[in-house]
C-alpha cells in the first residue's frame, strides 16, 4: 500500500532494539494507539492503548518480554482509524475488474456491537453510506491502484479481491486484503447480483470481464447469522433444527449443518444465514426476523439489531 500510495493506517515496525524510536513513532501519533504483534498471536495480538503512557508502558512490555514469543519480536505500532466499517468487492481478471455490491458485516456477538469478535453475525447490502462521491473515491484511491500495483509487481491475480476499509470522514482507508469472497457478505452480495453467475466467472476465467455487464439488483438484501449458544466460545453441536420447510420469501443458507437421517442438525457455530430482499431496509428486516422465529433449534442465537444502525 505503501509503494502504491493507497491510503491506510500510518505504521512503523519496531524490534527490541528499537525501543527510543518506537517512542518517537508514538510521539507523531495522537490516542488511542494500536500496537501489533508482527505474526500470528492466535488472534490476542492487537492491543489498543488510550494514552501515550499506557502504549509506552506494552510497546515495552511486547519488545523486551515478548510475551507472545517468536510472534512479538517485532511489533507494529499503527495509527487507530475512526470510522465505519465497510466490505468491499472487486472481480478481476487480472486487467479488468468489476465492482461487486458492497456490504456492511456485524462482528460483534452481541447486540450494540457488544461482547466478542465472531466470523459475522449479519450482513446489509447496499450500504447507505457508500454513496457514489464515496465510492468514486474508493475507485480512484484504492481499486485502482491496487489493480495497476498487481500488475506493476508482476502479480498474476484473478479473482476475488475482498477490502476491508474504513469511512474515516469521507474518505477510505484500507484495513485489509482477503483473496475470497466475505461471510455473511457473500450471503447479502449474491442475491444481488442479477448476471448469470456462471457467464461472469468465464469471463474472469478467459480474462474478458469487460465483456460482461454487471446487472445488480437494487433492492436492499439483509442477513441475519443464527448461531449456536456459546459461539465463538465453545458450543455444542448435533442440535435438532426445526422449522426450515415453514419458511417462506426468505433465502436460508446452510453454514454449520448437517443431514442425518432426513433431520437437519446443526454442526458448527455459524449455523445458517437467513437473507431477504426487500424495497428498503426496514422491509427487508422484518421479513427476515418474521421467518427466523420460524427456525428453532436448542440454544439458538441471533442479534436481534442488525442493520438498525442503518436505518
Ligand atoms: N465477514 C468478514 C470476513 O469474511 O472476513
Amino acid at each position: 500500500m505503501l509503494r502504491n500510495n493507497i491510503p491506510t493506517a500510518r505504521y512503523e515496525t519496531f524490534e527490541s532494539s528499537q525501543l527510543q524510536q518506537g517512542y518517537n513513532f508514538l510521539n507523531t501519533l495522537s490516542a488511542p494507539y494500536v500496537l501489533k504483534a508482527d505474526g500470528l498471536a492466535a488472534g490476542k495480538g492487537v492491543i489498543i492503548c488510550e494514552t501515550e503512557t499506557e502504549a509506552r508502558e506494552q510497546l515495552h512490555h511486547l519488545l523486551i518480554n515478548q510475551p507472545f514469543g517468536k510472534a512479538g519480536n517485532k511489533v507494529v505500532i499503527e495509527e487507530f482509524l475512526n470510522g465505519i466499517e465497510l466490505s468491499v468487492f472487486v472481480l478481476t481478471d487480472g486487467n479488468n475488474y468489476c465492482l461487486l455490491p458492497e456490504a456492511k458485516d456485524y462482528k460483534r456477538i452481541g447486540d450494540n456491537d457488544t461482547g466478542l469478535n465472531t466470523g459475522g453475525m449479519g450482513s446489509v447490502s447496499p450500504v447507505p453510506f457508500a454513496e457514489a462521491a464515496f465510492m468514486q473515491k474508493v475507485e480512484d484511491k484504492i481499486i485502482k491502484p491496487t489493480i495497476n500495483g498487481l500488475k506493476h509487481e508482476n502479480i498474476s491475480y484473478t479473482g476475488f479481491l475482498f477490502i476491508g476499509l474504513m469511512n474515516v470522514n469521507g474518505d477510505p482507508f484500507v484495513i485489509e486484503y482477503n483473496c475470497r469472497m466475505g461471510d455473511p457478505e457473500t450471503e447479502a452480495v449474491f442475491p444481488r447480483i442479477k448476471t448469470d453467475f456462471i457467464e461472469l466467472m468465464n469471463s474472469v476465467a478467459q480474462k474478458k470481464l469487460h465483456e460482461v455487464e454487471l446487472k445488480t439488483d437494487d433492492r436492499t438484501s439483509f442477513t441475519v447469522m443464527m448461531v449456536s449458544g456459546g459461539y465463538p466460545e465453545t458450543y455444542e453441536k448435533g442440535k435438532i433444527i426445526s422449522g426450515l420447510e415453514k419458511v417462506k420469501g426468505v433465502n436460508v443458507f446452510h453454514a454449520g449443518t448437517i443431514l442425518q437421517d432426513d433431520k437437519v442438525l446443526t454442526s458448527g457455530g455459524r449455523v445458517l444465514a437467513v437473507n431477504a430482499l426487500g424495497k428498503n431496509l426496514a422491509e427487508a428486516r422484518e421479513k427476515v426476523y418474521e421467518q427466523l422465529a420460524e427456525i428453532t433449534y436448542e440454544k439458538a442465537f441471533y442479534r436481534k439489531d442488525i442493520g438498525r444502525d442503518l436505518m
